[in-house]
């Protein structure tokens, strides 16, 4: 199919023209879908962001979502996100633009964002039945079709290299990459990704502000812990972790 140099991931591929999300769709049909599965779209009517936001997914862009079956404790469902964000920043990176991520899940190009992450999971007791790993990449869209309010800090790839990409090879070297990280996942102890997270990571050792719906946090972020979670020393000097929330880098 499409020639994937892939194994699991894309065995098999749902693909249509238009969807609400992608992630919708996949937790729709993960529970009789086998581990691997992509749900793919050119266009998302709905497309959902973190945190209850919209996701603008005009033609041009790659959306899609993997239905992953790792049989991990659902504590742990939130380290995809970072596998998923390293293996987009990696792909990016082999193209010779300088991808950094972004504490929990953006990839970003010259400090713009240039891919979203969304994981959803469903778990029975702790277990998680399956994982839907949201990936959004704005890859050949014009940045001129994206309504103002979405456009400001955002990037395609088309931008940054000066030139169209093809997206059937991008998501083959994608996928491959991704596939990789995820046996790696399997296989290895997480801090090999977490330190191969790090190296990429511009988020460590900045003056940041994180909103979550309950509070706001100001300090320093330090580090990461195992399951994801960002960790913030407060002027105080007390360390905060933080599993989810929006991160604001302060300027310097
Ligand atoms: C974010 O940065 O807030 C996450 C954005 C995730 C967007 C992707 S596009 C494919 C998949 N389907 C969705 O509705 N959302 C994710």
């Amino acid at each position: 199919q499409m020639g994937l140099k892939t194994t699991l991931l894309g065995k098999k591929i749902h693909y249509y023209e238009e969807v609400t999300s992608t992630n919708s769709t996949a937790k729709d049909i993960a529970a009789s879908e086998e581990e691997g599965t992509l749900v793919i779209a050119e266009v998302q009517k709905g497309g959902r962001g973190r945190l209850g936001r919209e996701w603008v997914s005009p033609h041009g862009g790659i959306w899609m979502s993997v239905i992953l079956k790792p049989g991990i404790p659902l504590r742990h469902a939130s380290r995809l996100t970072l596998v998923a964000g390293l293996a987009v920043a990696n792909v990016i990176r082999n193209m010779g633009l300088d991808a950094r991520i972004k504490w929990p899940n953006d990839v970003r190009i010259n400090g713009k964002k240039v891919c979203g992450i969304l994981t959803e999971a469903k778990a029975e007791v702790d277990r998680v039945d399956y994982v839907v790993l949201g990936i959004g990449i704005n890859v050949n869209m014009d940045l001129k079709d994206i309504p103002e309010s979405f456009r400001a800090g955002s990037t395609t790839l088309k931008a940054e290299l000066g030139s169209h990409i093809k997206r059937v090879s991008f998501l083959q070297d994608f996928l491959f990459e991704l596939e990789q990280q995820y046996i790696l996942f399997k296989t290895q102890p997480f801090s090999h990704i977490l330190n191969d997270w790090l190296a990429l990571s511009d988020t460590i050792g900045r003056e940041v502000k994180v909103t979550t719906p309950s509070r706001i946090i100001e300090g320093k972020a330090v580090g990461i812990t195992p399951d994801g979670a960002l960790v913030i020393r407060k002027a105080d000097d007390t360390k905060e972790e933080i599993i989810a929330g929006r991160c604001i880098y302060a300027r310097s």
